[in-house]
């Protein structure tokens, strides 16, 4: 008789949203399989209204909205109550996808090493906003996307993996950033699954 395989444990993902989620959608579906590498157990939004929470819910993954606004400036208190949210349900790894916060130190140092984001540019080139636009002007004839490790600075953590696109001579903001978005939904679940795999 042969012993079954031992159960892969499935690492505790939660994921950060402020939108509409597609990059969440992507992660949870690679997710699923009793065999996958992690399992997103908790999607956070720092916006009630985020239209990615009933994307969650309609999954089956627990989604919560843990407002910013009644902290006003306090930034650090915001996180304070995301992070009992985590350590409640025993989050392991971190993945931001379209959290549009600034996180601040207190919340870096907390998940270092373990909390990893999804940026639309070949970073290091155009950390911050407005990415596709700032390719087109430059003349780029690629643009792409990049997993990295969140480090308190902004867009500037270790590069865990990068995907890359054509820029095509007609294309507009729309279009680019379309075409990258669709690169975006298998390079976050690729590489979120690889990280896991090589956790201790
Ligand atoms: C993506 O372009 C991601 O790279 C950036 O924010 C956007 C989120 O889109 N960080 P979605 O909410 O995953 O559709």
């Amino acid at each position: 008789m042969t012993a079954a395989p031992a159960p892969v444990h499935r690492r505790r993902v939660a994921v950060l949203i402020s939108g509409g989620g597609s990059n969440m959608a992507a992660l949870i579906a690679a997710g699923q399989p009793m065999d996958a590498a992690y399992e997103v157990v908790l999607v956070l939004s720092n916006r009630p209204d985020a239209g990615g929470l009933a994307r969650a819910r309609a999954a089956g993954v627990e989604a919560i909205a843990v407002d910013h606004r009644p902290f006003g400036k306090d930034r650090e208190g915001h996180e304070r109550a995301i992070q009992a949210e985590l350590e409640h349900r025993g989050v392991e790894v971190v993945a931001l996808a379209g959290y549009m916060r600034l996180l601040t130190p207190w919340l870096v140092r907390k998940w270092q090493g373990r909390m990893l984001n999804i940026h639309p540019s070949l970073l290091p080139l155009y950390p911050g906003l407005d990415t596709h636009a700032r390719a087109l002007a430059a003349g780029d004839t690629e643009a792409g996307c990049t997993v990295h490790l969140v480090t308190e600075g902004v867009d500037e953590g270790p590069i865990l993996g990068q995907a890359r696109v054509p820029v095509q001579a007609e294309d507009t903001v729309e279009t680019l950033a379309a075409r990258v978005l669709g690169a975006e939904h298998d390079l976050y679940p690729a590489v979120l699954s690889d990280f896991c795999r090589t956790l201790s």
